[in-house]
């Protein structure tokens, strides 16, 4: 740097002598200077990187990840030799022979303290054991405290830090999946949820609604032949938000340049929907197993407020792999009414009551939601007051 300021100087003196050739280095001067700030417009991203959400991950980590979703999918295929990597069997089909338990896996993301951990563990004290797992990815650069319980012993030990609006989210999401895959192969459903998420329902109404109901999704009739048969649920679907049509859709697909994502994503492919979903075991597989989306979805954006690549991954990758797969809705509550940087609404303690809860369960797509969010951390007590009165009797 020293060197380089220094030959600028004796090239472009301060002092003011003008003569021809001195008029005509200041010309060469200026003119390289205006031919030299496209290039620097467009090399600008890279010199100064964005901010931390879009902080690449590292290759370490990467490699972790690769690590551990290859041996989940391995596992996955072993289990069961007939799945390849185009044809999943549905989750029902691997079990029936083998045992009637279908496990629903939950997944908790957080980078805070669990704060509704009393009342999911009133949630859990119900259920009958064989029937679920919970799988815990806190980001070990926050120092969160393993509440007693149920919880104490789920968290993962794979947990990496994550940031807001981040492919980091995505990565967490997928170590919970392939984590929960390789523990247990009857886990068949996978629930991603947060640390502001609450039940709506009791454990019964919810396996109920997952896994046996007939009449749940509204989206798709008794009379579907592909989803029942003999009166038996034959394919289950995920429930997951998938939504084309979006107002701020274009900016967010070009958020990372105009071209990035091409070609494996074209803009007609891509999708927007909520990061908290319910996967079957065959999608949970499609999400560890892909590498061409995550290629262009981990890619940095250039802007913090139009990126939100986990609200975009999910739903564009299953929408493009298995469109009839997914119901297109997801079961989790979320109020969206005045939003404000990206953040849904986050209810008050004051505003907690039986009427909240019916509310909150309306549905247009299924019986009733199963999951809401965002609750402020005191709103723990007025929940507890009312959990077996209300939300778990049903
Ligand atoms: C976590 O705890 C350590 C030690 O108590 C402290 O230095 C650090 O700032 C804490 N980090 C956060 C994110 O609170
Ligand atoms: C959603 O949030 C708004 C405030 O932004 C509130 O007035 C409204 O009552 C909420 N809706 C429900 C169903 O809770
Ligand atoms: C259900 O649909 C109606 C009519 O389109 C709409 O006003 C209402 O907000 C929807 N309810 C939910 C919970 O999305």
């Amino acid at each position: 740097m020293p060197e380089t300021s220094s030959t600028t100087s004796t090239k472009c003196p301060n002092s003011i002598k003008i003569g021809p050739k001195m008029f005509s280095t200041q010309f060469v001067l200026i003119f390289s200077v205006l031919l030299s700030l496209p290039i620097l417009f467009l090399l600008a991203p890279r010199i100064f990187p964005p901010h931390n959400p879009s902080i690449p991950i590292s290759p370490s980590d990467e490699q972790d990840d690769l690590y551990l979703f290859r041996k989940a999918a391995a596992s996955a295929s072993s289990f069961h030799p007939s799945s390849s990597l185009t044809h999943y069997p549905s989750a029902h089909s691997h079990f029936t022979s083998k045992s009637k338990k279908l496990k629903i896996a939950f997944l908790f993301l957080t980078n805070t303290d669990l704060f509704f951990a009393p009342l999911w563990e009133q949630f859990f004290k119900s259920a009958d054991k064989n029937l679920f797992n919970i799988y815990v990815h806190a980001d070990p650069h926050s120092n969160v405290t393993k509440p007693e319980g149920i919880f104490y012993s789920q968290f993962i030990p794979d947990a990496k830090r994550t940031y807001r609006a981040s492919p980091t989210l995505i990565s967490a999401t997928r170590r919970l999946l392939a984590t929960a895959i390789l523990d247990d192969p009857a886990n068949a459903f996978f629930a991603v949820l947060s640390q502001y998420c609450i039940p709506l329902h009791s454990f019964k109404y919810v396996y109920n609604s997952l896994v046996t109901s007939k009449s749940f999704d509204l989206s798709s009739p008794e009379s579907d032949p592909e989803s029942t048969q003999y009166n038996v649920k034959i394919e289950h679907k995920s429930f997951i938000e998938v939504i084309s049509k979006e107002r701020r859709l274009w900016k967010r697909y070009v958020a990372r340049g105009r071209y990035a994502m091409m070609p494996e994503v074209p803009f007609e492919k891509f999708r927007v929907g909520s990061q908290f979903f319910v996967l079957t075991r065959r999608h949970a597989l499609v999400v560890i197993e892909d590498r061409r989306l995550w290629n262009k979805f981990k890619l940095p954006c250039y802007r913090e407020d139009e990126c939100f690549p986990e609200e975009h991954y999910f739903p564009t990758l299953l929408s493009m792999q298995d469109p009839k797969g997914c119901t297109r809705y997801t079961l989790t509550r979320v109020n969206w009414t005045g939003t404000r940087n990206g953040h849904p609404y986050t209810y008050k303690a004051a505003e907690i009551s039986p009427i909240l809860i019916q509310e909150l369960r309306k549905s247009n797509y299924s019986s009733s939601y199963l999951f809401a969010r965002k609750f402020e951390p005191n709103c723990l007590k007025p929940l507890m007051k009312i959990a077996d009165k209300v939300i778990f009797r049903d």
